[in-house]
């Protein structure tokens, strides 16, 4: 870990803080009212830390170069994921730009290892370049696979006529099993979950000798649940339609009424209509596919940990990825209708097993798995708020993992890259009373891993929960989405 300086400077300064904290202990004591004395310690307490808190903010930003860059925010922070051609096959919140590529001057043969639903290699097959892409989501890599898998004139003409025949051709069909999801019920209405699983059943045995079709056509049924359904996705999981957020809370929607203003009094028809204007939708984004290098590109379902196994002896030009950002989001909760439902997971243990094997980003991930200490961090660690419910929760553990989970990645990455650079998209966090600067983190740990320089282009400042405004006061424009470029 190259933070000398940090360590050094931290030694210098402690005891003037303490002085500081020492005086105001002081003060407390000296106070005739006892009642206001343990006030008065947890304000100097508190301050105390703060202060401690934003010194060493300061020194970890000292250690890595910073450029402003906020022309990158919007290839970071990316609309187009719901609106460009095939990219908004499926939603994805957190896609990056297929547009970094030519940003951040990327070479030919690229590799991302945490691709999502490929919209790295879908860039690189519009402009001819070659790249690989690794994902432990089963969706996500689905998705990305069907994007890159282009279909002949024949088979996409079939498709058409599949859908317009749909709305009779479902009457005689059998519907699909229901998934063995505990919610099953409750996230569909019991008409649009009958059409859904008719529409499964017909697709499946339609095209039952083209798998490349029957994937096409499963993508589209897969992106419409959240549109059909009494769901939708919000924070850390899933809320329910018949709930509406008000400022003051949650409160419950008419029962009856809401269904009619959500879905139509047709339901059979809202389901029919959603299915048939994505797959239309997708049929005319087939037309980008008659352009470009679709065939260069290859996704693998995977874990980034195990990168050398995945792709033994692969080299890279250049290496870019998005991680999930260490804020606790557990992907595998958000999507689990379209998991469960699109036969990703068949099982509650299926479901555990992703979630425990993805990075160490979230509580749910394998907190138990051993790590490598990381000095800065441990400094923040002791920093923290330990009444604050994310420490209870185990966010120290959360954080110790990710960043060996990071470790372990940037590794491979230095390995699998023959000159050209790597290019880490991230964002800080906030964790009771102090602020995670994992950009300045990962390009301490990508020095620490081989490389031998490291630049932080700030794309943009976010801000942390109204909750914790108050206490992470003057520290906020340490909470930064930024591009980590090592070399
Ligand atoms: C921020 S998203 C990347 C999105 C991607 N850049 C895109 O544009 O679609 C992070 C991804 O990391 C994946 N992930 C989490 N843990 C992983 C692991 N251990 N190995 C590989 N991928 C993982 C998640 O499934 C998620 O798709």
């Amino acid at each position: 870990m190259q933070l000398p300086s940090l360590m050094q400077s931290q030694t210098q300064r402690e005891p003037r803080q303490i002085g500081t904290l020492l005086a105001l202990h002081k003060l407390g004591d000296r106070d005739p009212a006892i009642t206001i004395v343990p006030k008065l310690k947890d304000v100097s307490d508190a301050y105390g830390r703060h202060c401690k808190v934003e010194t060493l903010l300061r020194h970890i930003n000292e250690s890595v170069p910073f450029k402003e860059r906020s022309d990158l925010a919007s290839f970071v922070n990316w609309k187009g994921n719901a609106e460009s051609p095939i990219h908004r096959w499926l939603r994805y919140r957190e896609a990056y730009s297929p547009h970094l590529i030519t940003k951040l001057g990327l070479g030919n043969n690229i590799l991302d290892p945490f691709c999502g639903c490929g919209s790295i290699l879908i860039g690189a097959a519009e402009n001819g370049n070659t790249s690989t892409g690794i994902d432990i989501n089963p969706l996500a890599t689905f998705a990305a696979k069907v994007k890159l898998t282009p279909l002949s004139r024949v088979q996409l003409q079939a498709i058409h006529k599949y859908v317009d025949g749909l709305a009779s051709e479902i009457r005689a069909t059998k519907p699909w099993p229901v998934p063995d999801l505990s919610i099953a019920s409750k996230v569909f209405e019991p008409v649009i979950l009958d059409t859904l699983l008719r529409i499964r059943s017909l697709t499946e045995s339609a095209f039952s000798a083209d798998k490349k079709s029957r994937d096409f056509l499963h993508l589209a049924w897969v992106a419409i649940l959240e549109r059909v359904g009494s769901y939708f996705k919000e924070g850390n999981g899933i809320k329910y339609r018949n709930k509406k957020r008000l400022k003051i809370g949650y409160t419950h929607r008419l029962e009856g009424q809401w269904q009619r203003e959500r879905f139509g009094i047709d339901q059979k028809k809202f389901v029919l209509d959603a299915f048939s204007e994505h797959v239309r939708m997708m049929l005319q984004d087939a037309r980008f596919w008659r352009k470009g290098a679709w065939g260069d590109q290859t996704v693998i379902e995977g874990n980034v940990l195990e990168m050398d196994k995945l792709l033994p002896r692969r080299k890279f030009d250049s290496i870019v990825f998005s991680p999930p950002y260490a804020n606790r989001f557990d992907y595998f909760e958000s999507m689990k209708v379209e998991l469960w439902f699109g036969g990703f997971v068949d099982s509650y243990e299926s479901l555990n097993r992703f979630r425990k094997a993805s990075l160490r980003s979230h509580l749910g991930a394998d907190l138990n798995r051993s790590y490598q200490s990381v000095a800065a961090l441990e400094q923040l660690i002791t920093l923290m708020d330990q009444n604050a419910s994310s420490w209870r929760m185990g966010v120290p553990d959360l954080l110790r993992g990710y960043f060996d989970d990071m470790r372990i990645t940037l590794k491979h990455c230095k390995k699998m890259l023959s000159g050209g650079k790597c290019f880490v998209v991230v964002g800080n966090s906030a964790f009771a009373g102090v602020i995670i600067p994992t950009d300045v983190l990962l390009a301490n740990l990508g020095l620490e891993c081989g490389f031998k320089k490291a630049e932080i282009l700030v794309t943009r400042h976010l801000t942390v929960a109204p909750q914790q405004r108050n206490q992470l006061l003057s520290l906020e424009n340490n909470m930064r989405e930024s591009v980590v470029v090592l070399s």
